[in-house]
């Protein structure tokens, strides 16, 4: 036994309280993590553009750019008015009144650094914050609550071309890492104030810091750092640490003291990113979701699934970058050929049968094991064409449960 549980135990013998994790919450928060589970959607490829979510801003020569840095400068005097573009029509006030429609609670908006300070000779362009703040609106209007992630920091915390800048890592050189905390304290000055907290329950201070290859200290310096820029700024709202990568368990002594409030740490969740998950079946596919659901019961802070998706190959164009092919049909990172990806992004009512199901039994897994945490936020609501990472396409589909506690495949996890 913990000492979490043990003290859970003599707390419920006594009668006090039920839970441990109400310690962590003190001040006004918009969303009661304690009581309520985070049922969310991710709106990605909006002011973080990435290629595999919209090809088609992506595909513009026989050597497309691999990521929006470099397709900011492959536009050069153009980019403004094609981002813009972009912008003002991946998500509309409908989208956000679909989701809500959907029953779910929560929208994770990614968005890069360079939307509110540029740094010296970046190609990016603005104009995304007056846009953001349609969206909280358009959050509000649909009750759903918001957290404000930055996804891409100042010379790239992962290399990921969803991080703006790919093959890249250098945030924890130079003045990055304070150029980001400039970031954050200005998104908590703003976002994160009582005209804002009803809806705006959590800033994310970096998305996917690469832990095994970043120095771990400094990153859990910079969320020190952070939690205390969002603080004196003047705000309460939630504070959003990514596990770097680390196991299940890692952050269970880190910020869980009575000086920390209002944390949610967020695990992100894929099985297609390395050929041996790739060579799973469908059954060891939803025993690994299973396992991590069994594992996240016992973490100490509030825990959400805020990346996951259906998929259960690398099959769909540019998921592992422009130029790069599926670890699945052996074209990349020298996995062997497991299968082939013909007809992998058809439409839903063209997959066979078998594909449908397996589909559904991995989402409705995913979903009863990220709830013994505190829930769950899928990537993403919707795409150019590739049906395993879009969530209308799924629910439209029949694959995603409508209304989200439906269960064709109940007890999976026999939680
Ligand atoms: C890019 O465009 C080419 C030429 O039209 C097309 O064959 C290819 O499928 C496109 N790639 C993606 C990822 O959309």
């Amino acid at each position: 036994m913990s000492f979490v549980q043990i003290a859970t135990a003599l707390l419920a013998a006594t009668g006090v309280v039920a839970s441990p994790f109400r310690l962590t919450q003190r001040s006004y928060l918009g969303f009661d993590y304690n009581t309520e589970k985070v049922r969310g959607v991710n709106l990605g490829g909006w002011f973080v553009s990435e290629p595999f979510i919209t090809p088609s801003l992506y595909n513009i020569s026989g050597d497309p750019p691999i990521d929006e840095y470099h397709l900011a400068q492959a536009l050069g005097s153009n980019a403004q008015s094609v981002l813009s573009q972009h912008w003002n029509t991946w998500y509309t006030a409908d989208d956000f009144a679909t989701i809500a429609s959907y029953g779910l609670n929560h929208v994770r908006i990614p968005i890069g650094y360079w939307a509110f300070q540029l740094q010296p000779g970046d190609p990016y362009v603005q104009g995304q914050e007056p846009i953001l703040d349609n969206a909280i609106e358009w959050a509000r209007n649909n009750g759903l609550k918001v957290w404000i992630d930055i996804h891409g920091a100042p010379g790239s915390q992962n290399g990921f071309d969803n991080s703006g800048q790919r093959d890249v890592l250098n945030w924890q050189n130079g003045d990055n890492v304070q150029a980001t905390l400039d970031v954050v304290k200005y998104v908590a000055q703003k976002y994160g104030q009582t005209d804002y907290n009803d809806v705006v329950v959590g800033i994310e201070l970096v998305n996917e810091p690469l832990g095994p290859s970043l120095d771990m200290s400094g990153i859990e310096q910079y969320y020190n750092d952070g939690w205390s820029a969002v603080r004196d700024a003047g705000s309460d709202t939630g504070v959003v640490i990514h596990d770097a990568f680390q196991p299940l368990g890692f952050w269970n002594q880190f910020m869980t003291t009575p000086n920390y409030w209002n944390v949610v740490l967020d695990h992100h969740q894929y099985q297609v990113f390395s050929s041996g998950q790739l060579q799973m079946n469908i059954g060891q596919h939803i025993a690994a979701a299973c396992s991590i659901g069994g594992q996240t019961q016992s973490e100490y802070l509030w825990r959400v699934t805020g990346e996951w998706s259906a998929a259960l190959t690398d099959c769909t164009p540019w998921l592992n970058g422009v130029g790069r092919g599926s670890r699945y049909e052996g074209q990349y990172d020298g996995s062997p050929w497991i299968g082939s990806c013909a007809g992998n992004d058809d439409e839903i009512p063209a997959w066979p049968q078998e594909r449908q199901q397996n589909t559904r039994r991995f989402i409705e897994a995913q979903m009863d094991a990220y709830d013994q945490g505190t829930g769950w936020i899928f990537w993403t609501f919707k795409t150019e064409q590739s049906p395993e990472w879009d969530l209308r396409r799924l629910v439209d589909g029949g694959l995603f449960p409508q209304p989200l506690t439906d269960r064709q495949y109940p007890n999976q996890c026999n939680f």
